[in-house]
This record gives structure tokens, sequence and C-alpha cells, in this order.
């Protein structure tokens, strides 16, 4: 080979990756962040990154663009491996034009996304950007949609993963929102549709740039995103831990380990975990993780509507959806946002062939005007039609309470969950036997204390109290006697067996062997309408 050839190569090469120079690589240091090359090196498995398109550059010529070239455009794209397996990443570069989209960068994305969707592989974002590109004006709000609608086509087929390292701002949040999972690092990185400037303007509301878009944020109270990281390197780990649960692709399997936790431990803890009165809050998670593989559980929206739990773990080696009502939080009533929770991640796993595994114990659904004015009849209807749709193998433990909607929401036998099971704990029925007494016994009671009223004078409040709990006492005992229980389900075929906790594991790896083969379709149709 010619030694001037080579040279170019090498010096064009050079210029690639200096990215937008020294003194931008050492800014973004300074605030803690990585820059786009060593960001991918982390995430991948060593020496696997093969860039594609890094000598592209941009066509704009206004705002004096003509001479400011960067080659690859402040975006690195490219394909690697994870665990061995092949996925796609871009990485915006904030040192080129602070990341900013234009259309040259955005045709790289949208390239690498089709790629993926051919071959069906994960695609990945890191995001680190100024968002649109404003020396490009439309041009480059027309890359962004061109990036949403392969977002939205590889929704379902790939999945897609974003990842929050710095700026995300404008329009230019809709990307990762139509992903299906997204990462945020503390301090470093934010989000949000328009920004404190704009806020003070409109609203003259006051507020920062971390208070309004940040990753607790996002984590704790809209929900935006599913996972918070101190710094870059533990949220490409916290990526690479997610990949290890899902399939490449919505035609694959999620990969399998192998397992050395035995299949039939019976864990004794697991019988005395539910408290003697049954209003007692104990930690769902408890029982996760004795139930699951190695007590491994990774779990998503950890700090968001805590009153549900989702997440991954493994059975016998095979991933599984796990969704558990938490009765540690909220009595683990279902709300607004405890609904869209488990509904995403429901759908999420139905997607991607992962089998579900949920855990009940749910007192109903929130009552309370601000519920039912935010939608909760809406919201709620979420988490049952996504339920309901699924057809990965389900399988339901029914630790408690399992009452009114509630029951037949959470993965019910008749929203056709494959196998239910119910501790001898559970209490099956149309609500609580406290509210059950107070509507079937009403009169009743109102007449122990009419004829109290009559013997002794005027109640005292106390004394109310005191006559209306011991009347009530009797009909909650029966009540709990006769529906308060798992038999009258058994006794239908609605709960498939009445186990005892520590064979918990033991039932629920069989049952998922047992569906190993399972094939279930909706019927024909473009899509199914569910309440958003
Ligand atoms: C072109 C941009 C840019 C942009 C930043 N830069 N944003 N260049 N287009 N959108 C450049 C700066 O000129 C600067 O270049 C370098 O990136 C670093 O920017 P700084 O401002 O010095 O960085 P910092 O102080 O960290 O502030 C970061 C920032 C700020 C908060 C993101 O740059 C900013 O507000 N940018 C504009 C954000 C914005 O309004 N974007 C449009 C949003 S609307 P030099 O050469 O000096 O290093 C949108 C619509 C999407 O994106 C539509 C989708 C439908």
């Amino acid at each position: 080979m010619n030694n001037d050839l080579v040279e170019e190569l090498e010096r064009r090469n050079r210029l690639a990756e200096e990215g937008g120079g020294k003194a931008r690589r050492e800014r973004q240091r300074q605030e803690g962040k990585l820059n786009a090359r060593e960001r991918i090196a982390l995430l991948l498995d060593e020496g696997t990154f093969e860039e594609t398109d890094r000598f592209v550059t941009h066509r704009a010529t206004d705002f004096g663009m003509a001479d400011k070239r960067f080659p690859g455009d402040g975006i690195v794209t490219g394909y690697g491996r994870i665990d061995r397996r092949t996925v796609f990443v871009f990485a915006q570069d904030f040192t080129v034009f602070g990341g900013s989209l234009s259309e040259a960068n955005a045709a790289k994305v949208v390239k690498l996304m089709e790629t993926a969707m051919r071959v069906g592989a994960p695609i990945i974002g890191l995001n680190d950007s100024g968002g649109a590109r404003i020396q490009e004006g439309v041009v480059s709000l027309a890359g962004y949609a061109d990036i949403f609608l392969r977002n939205t086509m590889a929704s379902g087929v790939v999945p897609q993963i974003s990842a929050i390292l710095g700026p995300c701002a404008g329009g230019a949040v809709y990307s990762p929102a139509i992903t299906d999972f997204i990462l945020m690092v503390d301090k470093t990185s934010y989000m949000f549709v328009t920004g404190p400037d704009v806020i003070r303007t409109v609203t003259h509301e006051e507020v920062t740039k971390e208070a309004l878009g940040g990753a607790v944020t996002h984590n704790e109270i809209s929900g935006v995103a599913h996972f918070e990281a101190h710094d870059d390197a533990e949220c490409l780990a916290m990526v690479r831990e997610l990949l290890s649960f899902l399939p490449s692709n919505n035609l694959d399997d999620p990969p399998r380990r192998e397992c050395t936790d035995p299949v039939d431990r019976a864990d004794r803890a697991l019988d005395k975990v539910v408290p003697k009165e049954s209003n007692q809050p104990y930690d769902i998670k408890d029982v996760i993780t004795h139930i699951v593989d190695d007590g491994y559980f990774f779990e998503v929206h950890e700090h968001f509507a805590k009153n549900i739990v989702v997440g991954f773990a493994r059975m016998n080696g095979r991933p599984v959806g796990m969704v558990a009502n938490q009765p540690a939080v909220l009595a683990g009533v279902l709300d607004i946002n405890a609904s869209v929770k488990g509904a995403r991640f429901v759908r999420f796993c139905d997607a991607f062939n992962i089998p579900l595994i949920t855990l009940e114990d749910v007192p109903g659904f929130l009552p309370g005007t601000q519920q039912e004015y935010g939608g909760i009849i809406r919201h709620g209807a979420k988490l049952l039609f996504a339920f309901a749709e699924a057809t990965v193998p389900k399988l339901l433990v029914i630790t408690r309470k399992a009452y009114g909607g509630a029951y037949c929401v959470m993965s019910s036998k008749h929203l056709r969950t494959d196998v239910n099971l119910a501790w001898p704990t559970a209490e099956i029925a149309v609500m609580g036997p406290e509210g059950a007494v107070n509507i079937v016994y009403g009169r009743e009671l109102a007449e122990v204390l009419r004829m109290a009223e009559k013997s002794e004078g005027k109640l005292s409040d106390e004394r109310q109290a005191e006559v209306l709990a011991a009347a009530r006492a009797a009909r909650v005992h029966e009540f709990r006697e006769q529906f308060a229980n798992p038999y009258v389900a058994a006794e239908r075929g609605y709960v498939d067996a009445v186990i005892l906790p520590h064979e918990t594991r033991r039932r629920l790896c069989a049952a998922l062997e047992m569906l190993e083969g399972k094939r279930e379709k909706m019927p024909p149709k473009k899509h199914g309408n569910i309440p958003l």
C-alpha cells in the first residue's frame, strides 16, 4: 500500500477521534462526564466496536458553518457486542456543536436503526446533546422526526435503550420517550420539553434544571426514567445488566443461563413472611428474593410508584418479568402511577417473550377524588388490558389479599393466566371483611346501636365505637371464614393449587418448564386500542 494513502487515512482517523478538540473534551471531563468514545468502550465487550460513518460531515453553509466540519459530525455510531451478542449503538458527542442533531448525523442514526431492525439486534442510544442544530433549522427538525419514526417502527421488534448522559431537551426527549428503557445519571443529565427560562417567562415559576428534569425528578416523580445511576460508568454497566435479561429481538427467546440454585429449594423463611394480622405490612421484595435464582432481582422503576414492584429475575436460568404489589407501601394499593408502571412493564415483557410472574397482595384501587379526577378508570384499565392481551407464559401467586377489581386485573385466571397459585393466607373476595360487613350488615349494625342507646341512653363516641366493634367482630369472623380464604376460588378452579409458601420456587419452575412451548395468539387485528 502506498504510504501516502495510509497516512491520509491515519490523519483522518486521528481527526475523527479528536471530536471537538482537546479543550472541549477536557471541559466534558471536568463536568464528570466521559466522552462519546470512552462511553462506547465501557459499554461494549472489549475491542468489539466497529464504527460506521466515521467520516460523515454536515452539509450546512449558513452561519459560518461552511468551514467548520468535524468528521462524524457530533455523533459516533456503530455496532459491537455485549456479552457476545450484537448490539447497535450511537453516542452523541457533546464536544462537537454540543452534540446537536444535524441532517447528516440524523441520517447516521437512521441508517443504524434500520440495520439493527434488519438483523434483529438491540439499539442503544447514549444521549448528550443540545438538541436540534440551530444552524440547520427545519432540516434538523426533520432529522428528529426521521428518528422518531424509526423508534416507533422498531418498538416491539428490537429492545431500545436510552441512556441520558447530559442534556436532552425540547422535542429531542421524544426519541428516548418512545424507547423501552431510560437511564439517567444523577447531577449530569436532564430531560425537559421546556427549560427553566421558558417556564419563568410563561408561568413565572422558578425552578432549576436539576429540579425540573434531573435524574431524581424523572425516577421518583414523573416516572419518565426507569433507572438512576451515580455516574456514566455505573449507567453503562446497568445497560449491560439490563440486556442480559432481554432477547435480541421479538422472535428470539431471552438468553438462558446456567443455574446452580436448586429448582426445588424449599425456603422455609417464606412460611413466615406474611404477618398474622392481615393489615400488617411486609416487604414483597423479601418474597421475590427468596423465590428467584440466587436471590437476584434487577428492579426496574425502583423509585417510582413503589406500591408496585417490577423487574427482572431468573428462574432455573430463564429470565422472567416479576410484577408484585408491595404491601409495605400504601398497603400495595393500585393507583394511577402503579397501574401505568405495571402496564408498561407487562407489555414490554409480552413483546419480548419474557414470561411474567405476578405476586398479588392488593387491597384494591386507591379511593379518592384525586385518583378519580386523574383518570384511575382509564389508567387502571391499562394494567387490565396489558395482562389480558399478554400471551407469554403467565403465572400468579396470591400471597394475601386479592380484592375487588384488582383481583380481576392482577393476572387472574379469567385473563388467560396459565398457572394460578395461592398461599393458605390468601384472601380472595369482593372487598375486605370490615368494608363488606359495613355494607351487607349496615342495617343490623344501626339496629345494634339503637338498642344500646335505648338501654344505656346517649352513647359517647368511644362507647359507640365499642358497641359497633363488638357487633362487627362476629360478622367479620364469619365473613373471613366464608370468603377471605383461597378455597372458594380453588373450588371453582380459579386457583389451580393452594400451596405452602416454601413450595413456591419449585412450583413456579415446574410451571415455567411446562409452559416452555406455549403458543397463544390474539385475534387478527391491526392493533388494539389500549386506553391511553
Ligand atoms: C448548535 C449548539 C447547540 C445547538 C449547543 N451548541 N447547543 N450548537 N445547535 N442546539 C454548541 C454551543 O454553541 C457550544 O459551541 C457548544 O455546543 C457547547 O454549548 P454551551 O452552551 O457552551 O454548553 P453548556 O453551557 O453546557 O450548555 C448546554 C446547553 C446549551 C444547555 C445544552 O448549549 C443550550 O441551551 N443549547 C441550546 C439548547 C436548545 O435550545 N436546543 C434546541 C432545543 S429544541 P462551542 O463552539 O462554543 O463549543 C429542539 C427541538 C427538537 O431540540 C425537535 C424535535 C422534534
